[in-house]
């Protein structure tokens, strides 16, 4: 499954979906979708003032087990009780969960999003006096401290305070209410349907208007209330927060006093506008914080609307007002303060507490998985269009990459390759012999993706559709019957992915006997799964539409998660078959358009994902609407080039666009750009493997690997890949030269493609051509290519690899190299892989087991050269491999300081050194 999202086991999801309308180029309808002051939860919410909060902890409540702490909550204006949880987690993680001491029905608890349930470390109590409690978070000077009265935690390292719960008194927690003229049967639980027809379909509760919730009998009804949750979170010592995405803005978060407060409700949103905090197709519920000292992460477990307001005690300073401050002694401590608030759910979050980014990353691996090691094919190039027209066009387009000589890996087909958006159908006149057209491909050692959306059409001659019905497996309105929407197959039914049997059934689809016309090499794109609902509130689902008896309006955000899970099953019952290699979660970032802001926005947006474990991301290469100009489509294939999705894509009414319509010149530039993907695949497969097993992201913000360099903190232009990699994509229009920050104090930077060396922490002014990508290798690291660029990744496969050796001041350089089939899951299930460990000191140059239980299996991949960029000329060498010691052809560029190594011929998967001597 590729190419949906969500994928995996991350966080809540994204759905992503293209297109609502044709052929229009307005921006967004604004109308379309709420502000914060139109939803009247968020609107509520913000109405409440801080500094008065009526909850009071109860101490005498207090129970403590091994690792849980709970205790009652009071709220001293109505008399609820809540109860509150605490745990402290393995690897300095502290949740906290808020619930309804005895709701009048349950509340939603997010299922099967986090990987299990996470292990408990030992709390325990170091005093408690009528004020309140102290709690040890473990070895290190890391306490709790529950206050009274009012309720609030903070949690302390030293004398210094991390974070702190409620310290501006905005917990708020509507409890379940009985609407006042509801007659309460005798029995008790059961309640008689006593309603005046207030109830509208589909809109959310106005204050007064209550949601109906079904009870053990048909047809008799709870109507309570409001239902929404908010807490806030204050961080002192913090200027930069990020996450939450699904947004197009910058990495760094704004403040949104007097702005509407950042949103997550998955939306189908029609030509978003960029720089604002509107919602988008998906939404993970994650934020990061970070200063110099530490870095810190907060996930907010909620599936329903959720918005997060932002504020700072120093936004809107200056640098320099900030230094008056400091100089005048005026300046108090700067503090970011975070509020969220969801419609229903509870409050169930986890304080992930560092100090490093890559400990904030591996924390949250820890609760939600990582990222899915994607085939090495889904690293490499994806050529899309709505629609390739039929068997013909695919092959045409197919011939032109060969006649041009362009790599490519995968041809994706969407809606219009179906019969009547009927999916798992073919067009049976555009695309009569779908085997024979994959055949083709095939033979190419290509593949091809095309689209199954989650929306059935209403059919009575479509197999899918009756299976679905007759199973009662389709999401339901409120009275009970299918909930029914419109959408590209017109009246549509929407299967409740929640549900585990219909999960299991979607699964049992993608079989060669279920999905005629398959073949090994067809993949899957899961699109529209926000759920997208052409006539739906906000282009979505109604909020009363039922899963099982759950309402809409409490899992929303999960619904495209659901159906990437469902595909995952799929994905994971067969070795190599259907859609086996396909284990990645990608993701893009939906609907954009050929603007020059729109492939800025790329970078912040795929960043923001990355930071929340979803690495696979990529921006439509050329913007789904409107048409590029020729030079926005090559810088865009430049930056589409290094960011990890590489997907070309456009809307049905823009001209066709394949990378040789547009001149032999530019033709040369894409292939180039495209060239220097394919070069690159060992290292980017390699920090794919490194982010499934670590959770760390593949393309990084460069704060995260320069944790204490503040110059680095709010750059969004430019970004690395890995530790080693640093690109500066040219985005602006006519560009001449631009400005990289190089980082890093005593780091030194090569440029890839003339080895010229820079020292770091500096501002550098790089002059560009039409043909620049500027691209820096950091010296001390070893990164591997392979250089000889063919048709598809799978055509390379036997191809050596080249070691690209940049030394560091020290002369030192390390990096690894690992290898696998690149397509099936062997590197799991029997360990077949090569993961070599590389270290250049001492003019050496050592490959070494990595991982000593590998199973080393022959791919033939000899290591073919190498390129040391260094300071000072050294001559080489002898090669020492296998115990035989033999000389080398070399050759040494004195202007560079460049010393190439020819054909050493050695193993990939063995020990070898090579000497400079
Ligand atoms: C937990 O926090 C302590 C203190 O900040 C730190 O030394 C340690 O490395 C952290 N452990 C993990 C697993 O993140």
């Amino acid at each position: 499954l590729f190419a949906t999202f969500l994928g995996f086991r991350m966080g809540l999801l994204l759905g992503l979906c293209f297109s609502l309308l044709l052929g229009s180029t307005s921006a967004v309808d604004r109308g379309n979708f709420k502000t914060c002051a139109q939803s009247s939860f968020c609107k509520r919410q913000r109405a409440l003032k801080p500094g008065q909060s009526p909850y009071r902890a109860l101490l005498d409540t207090l129970e403590l087990s091994d690792s849980r702490l709970t205790l009652q909550l009071i709220n001293d204006n109505n008399k609820v009780h809540l109860l509150l949880e605490l745990y402290r987690l393995q690897g300095n993680i502290t949740r906290v969960k808020i619930n309804e001491l005895k709701p009048l029905k349950p509340r939603f608890e997010v299922p099967d999003v986090l990987v299990g349930e996470p292990p408990t470390e030992p709390l325990s109590v170091l005093s408690k006096d009528d004020n309140g409690v102290v709690l040890s978070l473990g070895p290190e000077s890391q306490r709790l401290i529950v206050s009274a009265r009012p309720f609030r935690l903070d949690i302390m390292e030293g004398p210094q305070v991390l974070l702190s719960l409620n310290s501006r008194g905005l917990l708020a927690f509507e409890h379940l209410q009985l609407r006042k003229n509801t007659q309460v049967d005798p029995e008790g639980a059961e309640v008689k349907e006593n309603v005046d027809g207030a109830e509208q379909q589909g809109e959310e509760e106005k204050v007064g208007v209550y949601f109906k919730y079904c009870l053990k009998k048909p047809n008799l009804f709870l109507f309570l209330g409001p239902t929404s949750v908010s807490l806030d979170f204050s961080l002192p010592g913090v200027e930069h927060v990020y996450g939450i995405p699904e947004h197009a803005d910058n990495l760094k978060l704004k403040t949104t006093e007097g702005g509407d407060p950042y949103r997550l409700y998955n939306l189908d949103v029609f030509q978003y506008e960029l720089y604002n905090p509107m919602a988008l197709y998906g939404a993970v519920p994650v934020m990061l914080a970070h200063n110099t000292q530490r870095t810190m992460g907060i996930f907010w477990l909620n599936a329903a609307e959720t918005w997060v307001d932002i504020s700072s005690n120093t936004a809107g300073k200056t640098v320099f007002g900030k230094m008056l401050d400091f100089v005048q002694g005026s300046s108090e401590t700067p503090q970011t303060d975070v509020r969220w608030v969801s419609e229903s759910g509870i409050i169930d979050v986890f304080i992930m507490l560092g100090p490093k980014p890559s400990d904030v990353f591996t924390q949250y691996a820890s609760l939600t998985g990582t990222q899915s090691f994607p085939p090495l094919a889904a690293l490499a190039y994806h050529q899309c269009r709505w629609n390739y027209n039929d068997q013909e066009d695919v092959k045409a387009v197919d011939q032109g990459f060969d006649q041009h000589d362009v790599p490519y890996d995968f041809i994706w087909l969407d809606i219009e390759h179906t019969d009547g958006k009927r999916y798992f159908t073919w067009d049976p006149h555009k695309f009569p012999q779908p085997k024979d057209m994959l055949q083709g491909i095939m033979d190419k050692r290509r593949m091809m993706v095309a689209i199954v959306d989650p929306h059935i059409k209403v059919d009575s001659g479509y197999k899918i559709h009756n299976e679905i019905r007759d199973k009662n497996f389709y999401v339901k309105n409120k009275d009970g019957g299918d909930y029914e929407g419109w959408c590209w197959p017109g009246n549509s039914g929407y299967p409740d992915f929640t549900n585990p049997e219909m999960r299991a059934f979607w699964a049992s689809m993608f079989a060669y006997d279920q999905y005629e016309g398959s073949m090994e090499n067809l993949y899957t794109w899961n699109d529209m799964n926000e759920p997208s609902v052409f006539n739906g509130p906000e282009v979505t689902m109604y909020k009363d539409a039922m899963h099982g008896s759950w309402e809409h309006r409490d899992l929303h955000n999960l619904y495209g998660f659901y159906v990437q899970l469902s595909v995952d099953i799929a994905n994971g019952e067969s070795d190599w078959s259907l859609f086996v290699c396909m284990n990645a979660g990608a993701v893009w970032t939906g609907d954009n358009a050929a603007e020059w802001e729109h492939l800025k926005i790329s970078i912040p947006m795929c960043l923001s994902l990355g930071l929340v474990g979803i690495s696979l991301c990529g921006a439509d290469v050329g913007g789904f609407f409107k048409s590029p100009s020729t030079e926005l489509l090559v810088r865009w294939y430049q930056t589409g080039a290094y960011q990890p999705f590489f997907r070309a894509h456009a809307h049905l009414d823009t001209p066709r666009r394949e990378p040789w319509l547009f001149g032999p010149e530019n033709t040369a530039l894409i292939r180039e750009a495209v060239r220097q993907r394919y070069a690159l695949l060992p290292y980017w497969y390699q920090q794919f493997y490194q982010a499934h097993k670590t959770g760390q992201p593949v393309m990084r913000p460069l704060w995260v690997e320069y944790p204490k360099d503040t110059a680095s903190f709010a750059i969004d232009d430019e970004f690395l890949i890995g530790r080693d990699l640093l690109v500066h994509p040219v985005t602006e229009e006519g560009a001449r030269g631009l400005t990289a920050y190089l980082p890093g104090h005593g780091e030194v930077w090569y440029d890839v493609h003339t080895f010229q060396k820079h020292n770091g922490a500096q501002n550098l002014y790089i002059p560009v051509t039409m043909s620049s990508i500027p691209v820096f290798q950091r010296g001390g690291s070893i990164i591997p290519r392979k250089l000889r660029v063919r048709r598809s990744s799978a055509c390379m496969e036997n191809d050596p690899y080249t070691l690209y050796v940049a030394l560091n001041p020290q002369r030192a350089a390390e990096g690894e190299l690992y290898i696998d089939d690149g397509h099936t899951f062997s590197f799991q299930t029997k360990k077949e892989f090569i993961h070599r460990s590389l270290t250049f000191a001492y003019n050496t140059l050592t490959s070494r087991y990595l991982v000593k239980w590998v199973q080393v299996i022959c791919f033939s991949c000899k290591l073919f050269l190498y390129n040391f960029f260094s300071d000072s000329p050294h001559t080489p060498l002898s090669l020492c491999y296998t115990g035989k010691e033999t000389s080398v052809e070399f050759e040494f560029d004195a202007s560079m300081s460049v010393l190439t190594l020819r054909k050493p011929g050695m193993n990939a998967g063995a020990d070898w050194t090579v000497k400079l001597q």
